[in-house]
């Protein structure tokens, strides 16, 4: 079928191809007009705003292009590849055009299309530009989200020095940390969200070959059944706790909450990174037996919200105000709410990960917290400061794995590329 991976086929059906299968058509097409006609950052907004409110997995496109990246308030599909990589040559120049081969990659493979020429020619003597495991299935949704982490400005490096975010901290050491060096910082990240576990990978293997001698994959995680959604009116989907999770997360559509918390403004600067966001990825290991041997009171007072329904402790319904002082004083919700954190929200992103067994007859298993937010010292950190001294839940969860990134303004054509706005 046309409008699914694979070779590209000519300008005729490639086009064909974007506009059948793009989520939103209308509201994309104009998005895109807004921008050549020099339009709004609002119009390119309401791109990905008319993603995110589509929460069905019709298998389509989301838009590439857009004020901001996709894959933050568009709606979450329920498979992730997120990959963080080590920039390997020393060279500034080769990085830039890393990036900009990336860039064109990436609005291919987000529209379905194979990567450069395709998997199946045209030079029978040389490796296809496309590794072929996506041909013939859909765009699934997948969104290609890059960031940059704390160690590409270091000094020496690539001139950026002068150029990095004063809000891209290190973050600090939290009471029960116990982090893989392995499984943490990173160069680069792409986060790659898919209704189909198999474009999602192949997003992150095709972005991981073009990058071969310059950028080299440093950890890798799959996630599954996405534990938030920015989707509010979808069902809330549960956590390998079987706790709904995700209830009071912020909507993809609610614009002055994404405004307010998620999106960097000009007042926040740097000017290269308005429009853009902070990332935290946190590979949270849940002690999964303990909790299975836990009584179901016991469960509902660490989170203080009831197991079946997802209310709030003394109430009826999941999307019920939490009245946080009915709560145990350790529970998660209580502690984690923005009445007990000065008003701080952050967009929660997250997705379950199970990777087998630990050797000792356990699952390895866990959540892939994802956390997007304006500034971290007002976001994460504050919050994960509390949890990590008082939250009940600590006693069933450890996290392992720890990475922050700066999440550049979105493509917002086709001669834009990710980063050109730190770079130039
Ligand atoms: C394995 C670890 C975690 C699990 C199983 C978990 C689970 C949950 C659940 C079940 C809820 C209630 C439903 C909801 O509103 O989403 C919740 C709420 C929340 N969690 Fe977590 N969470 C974890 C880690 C974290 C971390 C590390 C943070 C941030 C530092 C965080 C921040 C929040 C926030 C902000 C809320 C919403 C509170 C509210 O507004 O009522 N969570 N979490």
């Amino acid at each position: 079928m046309e409008q699914q991976h694979g070779q590209t086929g000519g300008t005729r059906s490639r086009s064909a191809v974007a506009r059948r299968s793009l989520l939103g058509w209308g509201g994309a097409g104009v998005a895109l007009g807004a921008v050549a006609a020099g339009g709004t950052a609002t119009a390119l907004h309401s791109s990905n705003a008319s993603a995110a409110s589509d929460g069905a997995a019709t298998g389509q496109a989301v838009p590439f292009h857009g004020a901001h990246q996709a894959g933050i308030a568009t709606a979450v599909p329920d498979r992730l590849h997120f990959a963080a990589f080590d920039v390997t040559t020393k060279d500034r120049a080769e990085l830039v055009q890393l990036l900009k081969d990336w860039t064109a990659a990436a609005a291919r493979m987000t529209a379905g299309e194979g990567v450069g020429e395709g998997a199946f020619g045209p030079i029978p003597e040389s490796p296809p530009d496309d590794t072929g495991e996506a041909a013939g299935l859909k765009p699934s949704r997948l969104t290609l989200t890059i960031g940059f982490g704390p160690s590409l400005f270091d000094k020496g490096r690539f001139g950026l020095e002068e150029r990095r975010p004063e809000a891209l901290v290190e973050l600090p050491a939290f009471p029960g940390d116990k982090l893989e060096k392995a499984r943490s910082g990173g160069d680069l990240c792409v986060q790659a969200c898919a209704d189909d576990p198999q474009v999602a990978v192949h997003a992150i293997r095709n972005l991981a070959r073009i990058g071969f001698g310059k950028a080299a994959i440093r950890w890798s995680q799959l996630g599954f059944g996405k534990t938030s959604s920015t989707t509010p009116d979808a069902q809330t989907p549960r956590n390998m706790f079987g706790f709904k999770d995700g209830t009071r997360n912020i909507s993809g559509t609610d614009t002055e909450a994404l405004g307010k918390h998620v999106w960097v403004s000009k007042k926040d600067g740097p000017e290269w990174l308005v429009g853009g966001s902070y990332l935290v990825a946190r590979r949270i290991r849940m002690h999964i037996e303990t909790w299975d041997r836990t009584s179901l009171k016991e469960q509902e007072d660490i989170f203080g919200r009831d197991k079946r329904t997802g209310a709030p402790v003394g109430k009826a319904k999941e999307h019920d105000e939490p009245f946080l002082k009915a709560m145990l004083p350790t529970s998660h919700v209580r502690l984690a709410h923005p009445d007990a954190n000065d008003g701080i929200r952050i967009l929660r992103r997250g997705y379950s990960f199970t990777d087998g067994t630990d050797g000792l007859g356990r699952l390895d298993a866990g959540l892939f917290f994802l956390a997007y937010q304006r500034d971290v010292r007002r976001g994460f950190i504050p919050i994960q400061r509390k949890l990590a001294r008082n939250d009940a839940l600590n006693e069933y969860i450890q996290h392992v794995g720890s990475a922050l990134f700066a999440i550049p303004p979105g493509v917002r054509s086709k001669d834009d590329w990710w980063g050109r706005e730190l770079f130039s």
